[in-house]
């Protein structure tokens, strides 16, 4: 009786509605694009330009080809390092009068090296300052487990050992607390999370100021059904990260952290996602994204790539029929498919924050 009551209080609260909207509008561009609506109210364009991994001399031209083939939602993060170079291209599209501000959909996020109410606003402010902006739209806890913060304050610090060193002192209730204010202080419109569990999300969910997104690793191999549902009841929309398995991540975890990761998934090369990018005439990227905006997964690809920036955009010209996602549906692997574990992170899996159950 107290399951029935709980889904059909959450059905009742349930308000993600996601709308085909054809306002976004400027000078000489019109797009058309799906929208969720967020428990803020706000509208956050389903398909976004990841920005992760991207290098300094290619992030200002993907950027400017992605605002001229209709991206109005970028993903960043204050350890990305790419803010600075969006910043420079939203810059001139604002000043130019192309666009508006509040067309834009700016995510950012906190370090996971400044999970402390003191070091919040900083981190915030610092990361305004180089996107040349008032506010975010969104602003998000980046990892529910902390480091403590080198002697510089731009990146975690590390013990003798090489592991990370764990800061369990400042809990993520208080740190959520210092966001709230930052929405009272107009720097960011809406706060969220990104890598908590279900749990993680009920806990966060008690506070005044709601979170309105979990941004969470989802894509064919780790469909995340559990935690879809749990953030649905709460009214938390879900964003889809690394949602084509993250190509090249592989290499990059090997140069940084001298991590690999055994059987490295290629999502994009399976066969049945082969066989439905034949038969729909579409790129297998394409197929992937597909199939998860069509279940109101909001969705982050990153491209450097001028033709993938528009390929990853250009999803609103085809259905896939309901066979065809049950069988894409069939390839989660659920935990087995998990590719950021955060292993990487030495020593991550003891802070008792770490949001996943360790692999055996
Ligand atoms: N919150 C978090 O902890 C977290 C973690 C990871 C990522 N993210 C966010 O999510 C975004 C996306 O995740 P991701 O970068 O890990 O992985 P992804 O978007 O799944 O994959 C990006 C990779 O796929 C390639 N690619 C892009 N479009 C393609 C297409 N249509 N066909 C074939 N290959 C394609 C890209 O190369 P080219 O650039 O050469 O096209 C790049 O190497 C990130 O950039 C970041 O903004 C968040």
């Amino acid at each position: 009786m107290l399951i029935k009551n709980t889904i059909f209080r959450g059905i009742k609260l349930l308000k993600i509605c996601v709308t085909q909207k054809n306002s976004f509008q400027t000078g000489f561009i019109k797009t058309s694009q799906k929208t969720v609506k967020l428990a803020n109210g706000a509208d956050i364009p389903i398909v976004g330009l990841g920005t992760w991994r991207s290098q300094p001399e290619e992030i200002e031209n993907a950027v400017q080809i992605a605002l001229e083939n209709g991206y109005r939602h970028i993903d960043t993060a204050f350890n990305y390092n790419t803010e600075e170079y969006i910043g420079n291209v939203l810059h001139k599209w604002l000043e130019s009068g192309k666009i508006k501000r509040e067309e834009l959909f700016i995510t950012t996020k906190l370090p996971n090296f400044g999970n402390r109410p003191a070091d919040v606003e900083k981190y915030l402010k610092l990361s305004l300052e180089r996107l040349q902006l008032d506010y975010v739209d969104l602003y998000l806890i980046h990892m529910p487990f902390s480091f403590h913060s080198n002697e510089a304050g731009n990146g975690p610090l590390k013990n003798e050992d090489g592991s990370f060193s764990l800061d369990t002192e400042n809990d993520i209730i208080s740190t959520w607390k210092e966001l709230e204010k930052q929405v009272q202080k107009g720097l960011t419109k809406a706060i969220g999370l990104s890598n908590f569990n279900s749990e993680q999300v009920q806990r966060i969910h008690r506070a005044e100021i709601k979170p309105v997104v979990n941004q969470v690793e989802l894509h064919a191999y780790l469909q995340q059904k559990e935690l879809r549902d749990a953030c649905k009841i709460l009214n938390v929309a879900v964003t889809a990260f690394s949602p084509l398995g993250s190509p090249g991540a592989n290499t990059h975890f090997q140069n940084k952290y001298s991590y690999s990761l055994n059987d490295f998934p290629d999502i994009l090369g399976h066969p049945i996602v082969k066989e439905l990018s034949e038969k729909y005439r579409k790129q297998p990227g394409q197929i992937l994204l597909r199939h998860l905006i069509q279940q109101d997964v909001i969705v982050i690809p990153k491209s450097t790539n001028p033709e993938r920036i528009k390929a990853n955009i250009d999803l609103f010209d085809f259905d896939l029929s309901s066979d065809d996602l049950e069988k894409l549906n069939a390839l989660d692997k659920k935990e087995d498919g998990r590719i950021f574990d955060f292993m990487f992170f030495k020593g991550v899996d003891k802070h008792p924050e770490y949001p996943f159950k360790a692999r055996l």
